[in-house]
């Protein structure tokens, strides 16, 4: 039986026995089916935690873009591979084939060349989610340059932070973009980012909003007429398994976000294997997920996962409010999507409208739901389950991270029987573990501690882009021989696992995560502000909100305070980009402090959070009286 396409429960559990069995065995026979090798690998794995180093296929040699394009065209060169929702419901929907998505690619990698693009360079990506988005990351994997979206909602210092510290040498842009009745100037961006980008040697710009813009003479390009001018046919690169297919940045808990490295072969055999078995692709599935593609799930379950398996995958460019709240709900409705896979942000929002314009929409295509990004709480659970999936449609609420590649933790549709709140069991491949304080595995279940996963996985992130150090340190120091995720999770009688969110110091915000120092490092350049704190607090719509803590400088003091807070939030804004704005920001005379001068967070969450009747030991702290007047001024009921 092809283990390609699970089909019972026992099943599930005879192939997770088996591939934690014989890991090398399982991943080889996925590898085999279906994908096309120009040559075969000579090892399945190696790997070591220690340095750490993990390869997957050495020695394969393949295209991604053959195996999501090419490969399809005998039989399904007609089928829409890209079904393009642009941002306003009046304009026509885009059904890009598989033949005019093969052949745009390959105008589109041309086009690189052209302008001296080769294996290996970085090409940073900064588009709304328009077609040439999926495109342009498509023909860099087509001719072996790495590329790096980055999500076109962060501000110019937080692109320009990202483009410099992978040194890319082009840009791929927009004269601007659409989000529900505004526009975004992204080109102005694009252009105060590049004073701190001497690298950037080209700029090739999208038309979207037809906006008057200024174009750079000798680095900005428009890019239609280019893509005119270019052959469509051009041969792909053939890669080694290892070589880098993207770096795709996420937050750390300190300093600088992190450039995650993902590789050609294990990243295409596992997302490719995670899509067909955790949404249960069928052929004639119209398959949409709500992420933009600047997020890690924008890359493996809207681009590589979907067109690997040769599935028809939704882009949507608009917003869930525009024209009205009811316009997911029309899209399922219009372009009959089986498979929806959204954030419980999104649904949290949704379900706070009136039920009325959910029920305007036929939505009984939908066969599976989806959840990601942040654990989703019962009500939303229930919510989506009763109204969305009408109680019919199983609900895979899969856990993973940027890190990740792939899905790890998620049931299988109409398999694994839903429990709200649990992401279930670890899919085939993966091998979990819960860490105790101690540094111990805790064996029993009923239990929490921190998660972690114990061998490798295909798709796995192999270093963060010129710090290899950093990589062992965040990922593989805390435990030995382990991966540690960052997340605390809870394991159940029958071994279902629930997310209990973040041990460390990253928010995660309306489903972005947030790591607090680069909030608190823009914070501080404020001249009025001495130090700041940031933690989170519960949101009924974002999950999270975050709460700052602030000191002022004595030449600050005399400021009135809800200046500075538009003030602060608008460094934010420019530092990072608007989803990192605070809901709340209190001014205090300190913050508390260990002896060794760390902050405790833990005492700020529990204040932030109105749980002050507990606040734990206190007794290791240099300065309580510091806590007491921050409780006083929240009881004083100050303006925060
Ligand atoms: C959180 C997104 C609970 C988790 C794919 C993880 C989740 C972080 C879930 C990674 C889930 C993601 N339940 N929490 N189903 N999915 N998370 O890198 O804290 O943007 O570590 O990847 O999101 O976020 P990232």
């Amino acid at each position: 039986m092809s283990n390609y396409h699970i089909k019972h429960l026992e099943e599930y559990f005879q192939i997770h026995r088996k591939s934690v069995r014989d890991p090398e065995g399982f991943w080889e026979e996925v590898a085999e089916e279906h994908f096309i090798w120009r040559k075969r690998w000579d090892k399945v794995l190696s790997w070591d935690f220690e340095k750490p180093e993990v390869k997957w296929f050495e020695g394969a040699k393949l295209n991604i873009t053959e195996n999501c394009i090419d490969r399809h065209l005998r039989i399904r060169g007609e089928k829409t591979a890209i079904l393009f929702e642009p941002n306003d419901p009046k304009e026509e929907a885009e059904h890009i084939s598989y033949q005019q998505l093969y052949e745009r690619v390959n105008q589109f990698a041309n086009v690189l060349k052209d302008q001296g693009i080769k294996k290996g360079d970085r090409v940073c990506i900064y588009l709304p989610m328009i077609p040439e988005l999926a495109i342009s990351t498509l023909a860099c994997a087509r001719i072996g340059a790495i590329h790096s979206v980055v999500f076109a909602g962060f501000s110019a210092t937080a692109l320009s932070t990202r483009i410099n510290d992978s040194d890319c040498k082009m840009v791929i842009a927009s004269d601007g973009s659409y989000r529900g009745s505004k526009t975004i100037d992204l080109k102005g961006i694009v252009d105060e980012a590049l004073e701190e980008c001497p690298g950037v040697e080209t700029v090739l710009v999208a038309k979207r909003i037809h906006s008057d813009i200024e174009m750079k003479e000798d680095r900005d390009k428009w890019l239609q007429p280019l893509l005119d001018k270019a052959d469509t046919e051009c041969e792909p690169e053939i890669m080694d398994a290892e070589d880098p297919l993207f770096i795709l940045y996420t937050s750390g808990s300190t300093g600088m976000p992190k450039g995650m490295v993902h590789t050609t072969a294990g990243y295409m055999v596992y997302t490719a294997y995670t899509f067909k078995n955790v949404f249960q692709y069928r052929e004639n599935d119209v398959y949409w997920c709500t992420a933009d593609i600047g997020w890690i799930t924008g890359h493996s379950y809207i681009v590589y996962g979907p067109l690997a398996n040769g599935a028809t995958t939704v882009m949507f460019e608009g917003v869930p409010n525009y024209p009205d709240w009811g316009r997911f709900w029309e899209i399922v409705d219009k372009h009959k999507v089986t498979q929806f896979y959204t954030a419980p942000t999104a649904i949290r929002a949704l379900a706070k409208e009136n039920l009325e314009c959910v029920e305007k929409h036929d939505l009984s295509s939908l066969k599976v739901l989806g959840s990601v990004g942040e654990p989703i709480n019962e009500e939303a659970w229930h919510w989506y389950n009763d109204n969305i999936g009408k109680k019919k449609c199983p609900i895979v609420d899969t856990w993973w991270q940027t890190e990740t590649g792939g899905i790890m933790i998620s049931p299988i549709p109409y398999l694994t029987p839903t429990k709200p709140t649990y992401a279930t069991f670890p899919l085939p491949g993966i091998q979990l573990s819960l860490m105790d304080e101690k540094g111990e595995e805790i064996t029993e279940n009923q239990v929490d501690g921190r998660l972690c996963i114990k061998f490798p996985w295909p798709s796995m992130a192999r270093t963060i882009w010129g710090n290899h150090k950093r990589y062992k340190e965040t990922y593989f120091s805390t435990y030995k021989n382990q991966y540690f995720t960052g997340d605390g999770a809870l394991r159940d009688e029958v071994g279902y696992y629930r997310i209990t969110g973040r041990v460390d110091d990253v928010i995660i915000v309306s489903g972005h995560n947030l790591g607090t120092a680069p909030i608190e490092d823009a914070i501080n350049e404020h001249q009025a502000v001495a130090e700041s704190a940031i933690v989170g607090f519960p949101h009924d719509i974002k999950g999270n909100a975050l709460y700052g803590y602030v000191i002022l400088k004595e030449s600050g003091e005399s400021r009135n305070h809800d200046n500075l807070r538009k003030e602060i939030n608008q460094i934010i804004t420019e530092h990072i980009g608007p989803i990192a704005k605070l809901d709340k920001i209190q001014f205090t005379s300190g913050l508390p402090k260990t002896r060794s001068g760390k902050i405790m967070r833990r005492i700020l969450r529990k204040i932030a959070c109105n749980e002050t009747d507990n606040l734990g030991d206190t007794s290791t702290l240099l300065n309580p009286e510091v806590v007491q007047e921050i409780m006083d001024n929240v009881l004083k009921n100050l303006k925060i």
